[in-house]
């Protein structure tokens, strides 16, 4: 390949970009519930977020929780609460902590840790030893956790 300036910029900006990156080992809880740095260092996109949360192949958080700003989603889950007011209730630190690793906040949640790729508790492997071996695949992007986090803060009661 002919390095052109060009090809070499966009080398350079790719690796810098992924060097900024938070990894999903390098995560670090501020008070073991918040994080407070963005993962990326790019703000998140709040209407990605709200695809992303919607989206059954992606967070699929509506399987569990109730939206109302998310109604036209196909269907909404009562695992968990209504997430109206989210934005109200916790601090975006709060809301990363929660969305990259529950467990932090809520002990034995059920709900998923979006951005961990070990440490699981899986009952999988000790009835059936097919679980997946470690590490696995984060199941939200450093960016997707970052859009998700921006649109729970939209969502106020006022
Ligand atoms: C398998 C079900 C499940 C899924 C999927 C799930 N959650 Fe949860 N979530 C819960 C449960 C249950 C709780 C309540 C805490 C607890 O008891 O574990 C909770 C709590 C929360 C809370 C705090 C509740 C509050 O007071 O506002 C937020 C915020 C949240 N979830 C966001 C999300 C987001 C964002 C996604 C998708 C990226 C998601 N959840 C996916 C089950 C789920």
């Amino acid at each position: 390949m002919k390095l052109t300036s060009v090809t070499l910029a966009a080398v350079l900006i790719g690796s810098t970009a992924f060097a900024a990156e938070v990894g999903p080992k390098e995560v670090k809880y501020n008070d073991d519930t918040a994080i407070e740095m963005s993962l990326t260092g790019m703000a998140g996109d709040p209407t990605k977020g709200a695809v992303i949360m919607g989206t059954k192949s992606k967070g699929n958080c509506v399987a569990c929780h109730e939206i109302t700003a998310l109604s036209n989603a196909p269907f909404q889950g009562n695992v968990g609460p209504i997430l109206d007011g989210a934005g109200d209730r916790w601090s975006a630190g709060e809301l990363r902590g929660l969305v990259v690793n529950a467990k932090m906040m809520f002990e034995g949640s059920v709900m998923p840790s979006f951005y961990q790729v070990d440490g699981f508790t899986r009952p999988g492997n000790a009835y059936t030893g097919k679980a997946g071996k470690e590490p696995l695949a984060p199941l939200l992007s450093a960016q997707e956790i970052e859009d998700v986090v921006a649109f729970l803060t939209t969502l106020k009661d006022e």
